[in-house]
């Protein structure tokens, strides 16, 4: 049998090109070998209560970009986290193994409860087991993430681990899986590319937005001349040709350090690499969206399949738990 792959991501909208390499494609190559779900957390948004009049509208557009990339429906289950209710009955059940000292001490709670500490609220104190509970539930066992998310994934193997030493096996213990690809720097080339920097290009932008905003970005610092030599290893628009010119990347470099060309040339090729490699994608997208119907029906199908799946965990759990008489 396949193993079970889970992952979730928070409904941020239109994806970016970050998005993109760093996760989506990781999940569309997945499919070919696991038996995968992929979930949409609409619940784990809500720790911050910032865009809950856009949420809907979040989820189908973040759809769209999944399937547009090659998420397949048919290969995989595609759902909305809040679609399966079922997980928040885990996440309530699971609390009850969890020490509150295990989830004060995750790095990504101290850092929110500095953020916005005027509501440091009980769900984000219970982010991670609410986490657990998504990947358990559905009995995954590779969970494909980023690095930030390792601490996380750190705390829902214990909690695996410990709700099946008090209750017996139940629970793989679930591993990551980390994308091969590095950090992908935003357009600025300070920090990561993210909504929260405003410094990315959207999977749905036309050709024309996608060269305005690459020429918008931060090059090597030294080359303030067209003549001046430059430093493609410090060059955030260098480290892009390598996904998206990967066949001349050690031309463009070796034209940037001879100042052969300069960096408006060099941001053309980056644009014409991003728009030849997205064009296919985004007239998947332009004709995704044209039926807004196809991505309710995928993600009614998707909960449907989850659920099917959820009911047995959380049957076998309360159980286990002696919630209901046991069967024999
Ligand atoms: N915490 C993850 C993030 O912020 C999202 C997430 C929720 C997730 N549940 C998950 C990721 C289960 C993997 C598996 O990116």
């Amino acid at each position: 049998m396949k193993q079970r792959v889970f992952s979730g991501a928070r409904p941020t909208g239109r994806q970016h090109i970050g998005n993109y390499l760093g996760a989506i494609q990781n999940y569309v190559n997945l499919q070919e070998e696991y038996d995968c779900i992929y979930c949409i957390v609409d619940v784990h948004a809500l720790t911050s209560l910032e865009e809950t009049d856009r949420l809907q509208e979040n989820i189908h557009e973040m759809m769209l970009d999944w399937l547009a990339a090659g998420l397949d429906p048919q290969k995989s289950i595609l759902f909305v986290q809040s679609h399966v209710p079922e997980v928040m009955e885990l996440h309530t059940l699971l609390s009850m193994v969890t020490p509150l000292g295990w989830l004060l001490r995750v790095p990504t709670f101290k850092e929110k409860a500095r953020m916005q500490p005027q509501n440091v609220n009980y769900g984000l104190v219970g982010y991670p087991v609410l986490m657990t509970a998504d990947i358990v539930l559905y009995k995954g066992e590779i969970v494909p993430v980023g690095e930030d998310q390792l601490p996380h994934l750190e705390l829902a193997r214990e909690i695996a681990r410990r709700f099946n030493s008090i209750f017996g096996p139940t629970f793989p213990e679930p591993q990551s899986k980390l994308t091969s690809f590095p950090l992908v720097v935003g357009l600025n080339g300070t920090q990561k590319m993210g909504k929260t920097y405003d410094n990315y290009i959207e999977l749905a932008a036309t050709p024309e937005e996608t060269l305005k905003l690459v020429m918008t970005a931060v090059t090597d610092p030294a080359r303030r001349y067209r003549s001046d030599p430059g430093h493609p290893e410090v060059c955030n628009v260098f480290s892009l040709h390598h996904f998206f010119n990967p066949d001349r990347v050690d031309g463009i470099a070796d034209e940037c350090r001879s100042a052969g060309i300069g960096c408006v040339d060099c941001k053309q090729l980056l644009a014409q690499g991003i728009n030849s490699e997205l064009a296919a994608l985004r007239e998947r997208r332009a004709a995704l969206a044209a039926r807004p119907q196809y991505v309710t029906e995928v993600l009614s199908d998707g909960a449907c399949r989850a659920q099917a799946i959820a009911r047995d965990t959380l049957a076998e759990v309360k159980e286990k738990m002696g919630l209901v008489r046991r069967s024999v």
